[in-house]
């Protein structure tokens, strides 16, 4: 094991009702002046933005709407939100919704505090501030509860980056499992996906005498494999959806990754499917992992076998690929490109976004190092 510093301080408030508290958790955490973001009405249709919008007023806490935020967030609506939040004096960011409402709130905090276009901290510039988030979350998928990244598409190009830092870790997340019973079966098993390929590309790992992270890992492969089936059966099966939404949660707040290398192949070429084609995030992974894993299964046989074993009760590695394969199809995931509306004659250009964008110099690494060739051929699997 690795030596590391782990250090989560989201508070977490978890189950039915709880969005009633997020007025009095914002000014626990010193917000007076909120700008409470969110997606594209989901949390309108449902009665969720009201219910939060009582709560701010009961505890006194103003507030400025800004919606509209789309499924693999726009640079153009994060500018927009700068703008605001500089025009409002606004102190405190409230994100009601999933991931990409989560992340467009993370980037305007970090943006409202700095001189220059806040894409810089999408092309590595350091974080040092940035206005405190609280989340209300509607969708166990992204992990953004609970960690400090944030991913955004850069609509000129329309290309995907992350940013990673301890000022974008929320302060508090409430998670009311209840809240996903709305969602469409196809996105609760896009976010189930990603879940599950949050907790891969930490499994993927090139340290070693890594048993205690392997071990939480496998829980919580388990976890997902068995409270999946129940929640597409019965979308109301609240404690599948509670299991499946803490599961989310632990898969990226990096409990299961400290002190060991990382993968996240896998995430970086699924972007560039997101940001192109305007897929879910979880149905481009259902496409790339198998590939990905089938490409680089010969570096290490040895750890795809054992977690082919222990989490799918098969016995080779490349068995543990196919059984994870049919489980994603299982739930209504897609497993080839043009399921995505992907194009063979696009490889080019993804593989030019990813490998040479912002300033990147051929290759991604992880788990293995993939240069331009090894990423081309990747893309190609999955036709
Ligand atoms: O916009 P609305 O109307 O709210 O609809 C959303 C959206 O269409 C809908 N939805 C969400 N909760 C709902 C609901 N519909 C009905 N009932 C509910 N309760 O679901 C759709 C997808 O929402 P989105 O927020 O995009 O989903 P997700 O949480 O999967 O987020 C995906 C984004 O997160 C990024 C992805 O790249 C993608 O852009 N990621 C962020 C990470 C992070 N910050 O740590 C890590 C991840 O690996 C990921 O890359
Ligand atoms: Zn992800």
């Amino acid at each position: 094991m690795e030596n590391f510093t782990f250090y989560s301080p989201t508070k977490f408030v978890f189950g039915k009702g709880t969005e009633s508290e997020a007025g009095a958790l914002v000014k626990s955490f010193g917000g007076s002046n909120v700008l409470v973001h969110y997606g594209g009405g989901s949390v309108i249709r449902s009665g969720l933005l009201d219910r939060v919008k009582a709560s701010l007023e009961a505890a006194g806490v103003k507030y400025t709407l800004l919606g509209g935020v789309k499924p693999n967030p726009r640079s153009g609506l994060v500018y927009e939100g700068i703008d605001l939040c500089r025009a409002n004096g606004i102190d405190y960011i409230l994100a009601v919704g999933g991931g990409s409402v989560i992340d467009s709130s993370k980037a305007i905090a970090c943006g409202v505090l700095y001189d220059g276009d806040f894409w810089d901290f999408y092309c590595g510039k350091p974080i040092e501030k940035a206005l405190p988030v609280g989340t209300v979350l509607t969708i166990a998928a992204a992990g953004s509860e609970g960690s400090g990244d944030s991913v955004i598409t850069k609509e000129e190009g329309m290309y995907k980056r992350g940013a990673g830092s301890e000022f974008l870790r929320p302060k508090f997340s409430i998670m009311n499992p209840e809240l996903t019973e709305t969602l469409p079966p196809y996105q609760t098993a896009c976010g189930i996906t990603d879940i599950m390929a949050h907790l891969y590309e930490r499994y993927l790992t090139n340290s070693r005498d890594v048993e205690v992270t392997d071990r939480m890992i496998e829980a919580l492969l388990l976890t997902m494999k068995n409270e999946a089936p129940k929640v597409i059966a019965d979308p109301s099966d609240y404690q599948a959806r509670a299991n499946i939404m803490w599961a989310g949660t632990m898969a990226h707040n990096n409990s299961c990754g400290v002190g060991r290398s990382q993968d996240w192949n896998s995430h970086n070429i699924e972007h560039e499917l997101s940001a192109l084609y305007d897929c879910a995030h979880g149905a481009g992974l259902a496409v790339t992992m198998p590939a990905v894993f089938r490409y680089v299964m010969s570096h290490d046989e040895a750890r795809f076998a054992q977690v082919a074993q222990r989490v799918w009760g098969v016995s080779s590695a490349a068995e543990g690929i196919d059984a994870f394969q049919a489980f994603l199809k299982s739930i209504g995931m897609p497993s080839t490109l043009g399921e995505l509306g992907g194009r063979e004659e696009d490889i080019p250009v993804l593989v030019k976004n990813l490998c040479y964008g912002d300033g990147r110099t051929g290759t991604i690494s992880g788990f293995v190092t993939l240069d331009e060739k090894d990423c081309a051929e990747i893309y190609k699997m999955m036709i």
